[in-house]
């Protein structure tokens, strides 16, 4: 039973933040005079040597022992005697481990918003260093509009702004502190919560006890931040393995981030890629996992609720593994100009651009994408590039496409048109660059 039921072997990272939270919880004791100066400087010494024992890896975790929250105050016992049962004084572990939690969380979010904001620099030096080459857009993995690859990939720049933004809301949230609730109702002795908030460096207070010891709300915001954040990231290692692939030769990864096939010689696969692409698996499930243990249950504090640590803690530990490896794999991307070229090449991609000449030249919308679309079908069938056709067989399908047309089947043109803001064209990509930098404060 013990062991089934214990949340050591996981909650025994928590044991730093909880000796933080019991030292601000004990000074308050004593200022409040619920237990006397001496006895709390002589529970301070024990606390801190037990930090000393954790940060130094010697600390004697015990599994007969529940909990790090028990542990902590069997270890603490063992040293100053039974004063260091003081420590408990108008607490529960019920707003501790809450408590704890909070801590933990607003490290490893200050820690995250860092290597979030890492990945999103790399980003713009890639935009940078790749300003002008042009790459196919596509729709429906289907070849769209010729793109500035620099404009493709700030796209990506702005999710991760808005998972920095979602990861802010988190932090918000989890700046409040629980301790003070005891087990659900709050306690009778004379304690300051406002004293432990401050020293320990929250913003706020729950104002409801029973709401203090029951919340998990920020667990569930802070793993629905890493799911979106992991399915932007998926979506980018889906197209690093694209690209990388035979079939649209773009982009080369370097071998650091790349594997060999123990049987294929010629093989390079992209397996950080992929495993991110996979991780993303594991974040949803530790959300829905949450999700599902927390429905339905009364208040205020069950041992459910416990559940709430392992899929958050490895969600931190894949988002701080992962984060910084696809930093430095984007910035070892090479180009492979060759083939990009080629894939730009392709002049169907223009066909938007023709049925615009048309509207300007008076016709609608509408009959401007059927006469192109004929056009394109006869090229299909030919087996012919739009720039290859002469003026006659365009005029066949309508007069104004007879004239001087080149510019609108050059894809470096065709982007250049696209000035409108938030568009393509280099012009408005080094704005778009701007706004981007000014967001990285
Ligand atoms: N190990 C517990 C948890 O992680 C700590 C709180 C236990 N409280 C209790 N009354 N059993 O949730």
């Amino acid at each position: 039973m013990l062991h089934f039921t214990a949340s050591l072997p996981f909650d025994r990272r928590l044991a730093i933040v909880d000796t933080r939270g019991s030292l601000a919880h004990v000074e308050m004791l004593a200022d409040r005079r619920i237990i006397t100066r001496d006895e709390a400087e002589k529970i301070i010494d024990g606390l801190k040597e037990i930090r000393a024992e954790v940060e130094q890896e010697q600390f004697p975790y015990d599994l007969d022992f529940e909990d790090i929250h028990m542990n902590i105050e069997k270890r603490l016992i063992e040293k100053i005697g039974p004063l260091g049962g003081k420590l408990h004084t108008g607490r529960s572990r019920n707003d501790q481990v809450a408590l704890d939690t909070h801590l933990y969380m607003k490290d490893e979010i200050k820690a995250l918003e860092l290597l979030l904001k890492q990945l999103q620099e790399t980003l713009l030096h890639l935009a940078e260093r790749f300003e002008g080459v042009l790459i196919p857009g596509y729709t429906h993995l289907q070849r769209a509009q010729p793109v500035l690859f620099s404009h493709h990939l700030l796209a990506y720049f702005w999710m991760l702004q808005r998972d920095r933004e979602r990861l802010e809301g988190v932090l918000k949230r989890a700046d409040l502190m629980p301790l003070g609730a005891g087990a659900l109702a709050g306690t009778g002795f004379d304690i300051d919560r406002q004293q432990v908030a401050e020293k320990l460096g929250f913003s706020g207070l729950y104002e409801n006890s029973i709401d203090a010891v029951s919340d998990r709300d920020y667990i569930i915001e802070f793993l629905s931040f890493a799911s979106i954040l992991m399915m932007h990231l998926s979506r980018l290692c889906e197209e690093l393995i694209n690209w990388s692939s035979a079939e649209f030769g773009f982009i080369e990864l370097d071998d650091a981030y790349t594997t060999g096939s123990s049987m294929m010689p010629q093989k390079k696969n992209p397996d950080l890629a992929e495993l991110a692409r996979g991780k993303t698996g594991r974040v949803y499930g530790s959300l829905f996992a949450i999700l599902t243990v927390m429905k339905g249950l009364p208040l205020a504090y069950n041992k459910d609720m416990q559940e709430d640590k392992e899929g958050f803690f490895d969600t931190v530990d894949t988002l701080k593994g992962l984060l910084p490896l696809l930093a430095e794999m984007l910035d070892t991307v090479t180009l492979n100009h060759d083939c990009l070229k080629e894939a730009v090449d392709d002049d169907y991609l223009c066909a938007t651009d023709l049925a615009d000449y048309l509207v300007k030249n008076g016709l609608s919308f509408r009959d401007a994408h059927h006469v192109v679309g004929n056009l394109i079908a006869y090229c299909r069938k030919e087996e012919k590039r739009l720039r290859e056709l002469d003026p006659d067989t365009r005029g066949r399908f309508h007069p104004a496409l007879a004239g001087e047309i080149s510019f609108l089947l050059d894809p470096a043109q065709v982007v250049e048109a696209r000035r409108s803001r938030g568009g393509t064209a280099p012009s408005a990509v080094r704005e778009q660059m701007k706004l981007a930098w000014k967001e990285m404060g």
